[in-house]
C-alpha cells in the first residue's frame, strides 16, 4: 500500500478538549478507486480535498453509502476497534442496495488498520475520548446519465471525538414525513436517507425537539427509529424494540445491546410497537425508561416523548437498564470489562 505522510500534522495545534462532533479530522486518509470493474491498490495520504468532477455522478443522483464505527485506546496504549466486521457486511449490504460494488475484505481491513496504525496519536487514552472511523463510497464517473457509475471512490477518515453529556433529548413523534418505507433504502446507510431527514428533523427543532421519532410510511401508527438511533422502551421490566425490517436500520449498538440486556437476565421483545402501546404504558405507569441506541452516542436515555399536543416526560430511574448496559458495552470498547464475545479486536502490527 502507498503512504504519503503529512510533513505538517495538526495534532500538537487540535484542542482536545473541544471536539465539537465529527468537526475535527485526523492527519490522513485512505483512498481506493474502483475502474474497469475492480478496486485498485488503495493508499494513504495526508488528509485533504478530493478532486472531484462536476459530472461525477455522486453528485447528481446521491449514489453513496457509508459507514460509521469506533476505535478506543485501552490502558496499555493498545486500539481496540468494536466489531469491525459487522461494519465492512452493512457497509457492503449497503453497497449492494444502491448497485455500488462491494468493497473487498483485504482493501477494508488492511486499510483501516494501516490507518489506524498511523493516527494512533489522535485516539487519546483518557476516558471518554474514542477515534470516529467513516468509512464511505461514492459514485465518481463522470457522467449524468441517470445510471449507475462505472467507477467508485472509497475513502476511510478519522475523526477524534470525546463522550459528552447531550443534554436533554426530547423527542416527537412523526406521523407526516417518511424516513424509510417498505422496499426502499432505510436498511442501508444510504446518503441520501439521512439528506431527506433534514427538512423534518429542523422543523421539529424548530418546536424545541432535538429528535423526532419516525413512523412506519404505510399507517404512521408504529415506532421505527428516532433520529438515527435505534429505539428502545422498556414496559414493567421487559425492553421492547422494533424487529429489524427494510425500513430500520439494523445497529450494531442495537445487537450488542440485546445481547448485553438478555445475558444480565432482562426479556428483550424484539417487535412491532404501535405508539398507542407505548402512550397506553405510560399511562399505567408502566413505560420506566425509553432511550436510543447507536454509535455516536453508545445508549442515550430520552427524556420526554410528544405525541400530538401531549408529553410524556420519562422520569429517571434508579435501576436505570440503559445506564447499566451503557457502562457494560463501554466497558468492553475500552478494554476494562472482559470481552467474552470476542467483539473487539487489536489493532496490530
Ligand atoms: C438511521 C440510523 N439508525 C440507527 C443507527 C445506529 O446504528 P449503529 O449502532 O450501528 O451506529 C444509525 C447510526 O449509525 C443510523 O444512522
Amino acid at each position: 500500500m502507498k503512504v504519503t505522510k503529512t510533513s505538517i500534522s495538526k495534532l500538537n495545534t487540535t484542542d482536545f478538549s473541544n471536539l465539537p462532533f465529527g468537526t475535527v479530522f485526523s492527519d490522513h486518509m485512505l483512498i481506493c478507486n474502483y475502474k474497469q470493474g475492480k478496486w485498485e491498490e488503495p493508499e494513504i495520504s495526508p488528509y485533504g480535498p478530493i478532486p472531484i468532477h462536476p459530472g461525477s455522478q455522486v453528485l447528481h443522483y446521491g449514489q453513496s453509502v457509508f459507514e460509521g464505527m469506533k476505535v478506543f485506546k485501552n490502558d496499555s496504549n493498545e486500539l481496540l476497534l468494536f466489531r469491525k466486521d459487522e461494519n465492512l457486511k452493512r457497509l457492503n449490504q449497503s453497497a449492494n442496495r444502491l448497485s455500488i460494488p462491494v468493497i473487498e475484505e483485504s482493501i477494508f481491513m488492511n486499510g483501516l488498520d494501516n490507518l489506524l496504525k498511523i493516527d494512533s496519536e489522535w485516539c487519546k487514552a483518557e476516558q471518554g475520548y474514542s477515534l470516529y472511523i467513516r468509512p464511505f463510497i461514492f459514485a465518481s464517473s463522470e457522467c449524468v446519465k441517470a445510471s449507475a457509475s462505472e467507477e467508485y471512490t472509497f475513502v476511510i477518515i478519522t475523526s477524534p471525538s470525546i463522550n459528552y453529556y447531550a443534554g436533554e433529548i426530547n423527542v416527537v413523534i412523526e406521523e407526516h414525513y417518511t424516513r424509510a418505507s417498505q422496499g426502499g433504502v432505510g436498511y442501508a446507510k444510504a446518503a441520501g436517507n439521512y439528506a431527506a431527514s433534514f427538512y423534518p428533523t429542523k422543523q421539529a427543532n424548530a418546536k424545541g425537539f432535538q429528535q423526532l421519532i419516525w413512523t412506519d410510511a404505510k399507517e404512521h401508527k408504529y415506532i421505527e427509529e428516532s433520529g438515527t438511533m435505534n429505539i428502545w422502551f422498556r414496559i414493567g421490566d421487559i425492553l421492547v424494540t422494533p424487529a429489524l425490517s427494510d425500513s430500520i436500520l439494523g445497529g450494531i449498538t442495537r445487537d450488542s445491546i440485546v445481547t448485553l440486556a438478555k445475558d444480565n437476565g432482562i426479556k428483550v421483545e424484539e417487535r412491532r410497537i404501535l405508539i398507542t402501546e407505548v402512550i397506553e404504558a405510560f399511562n399505567n405507569g408502566m413505560l420506566k425508561e425509553v432511550f436510543g441506541t447507536g454509535t455516536a452516542v453508545t445508549v442515550n436515555p430520552i427524556n420526554s416523548i410528544t405525541f400530538r399536543e401531549n408529553r410524556m416526560i420519562i422520569k429517571a430511574q434508579n435501576d436505570s437498564f440503559a445506564l447499566k448496559l451503557k457502562k457494560q458495552l463501554q466497558g468492553i470498547q475500552k478494554g476494562s470489562i472482559v470481552d467474552i464475545y470476542d467483539w473487539t479486536s487489536k489493532v496490530t502490527d
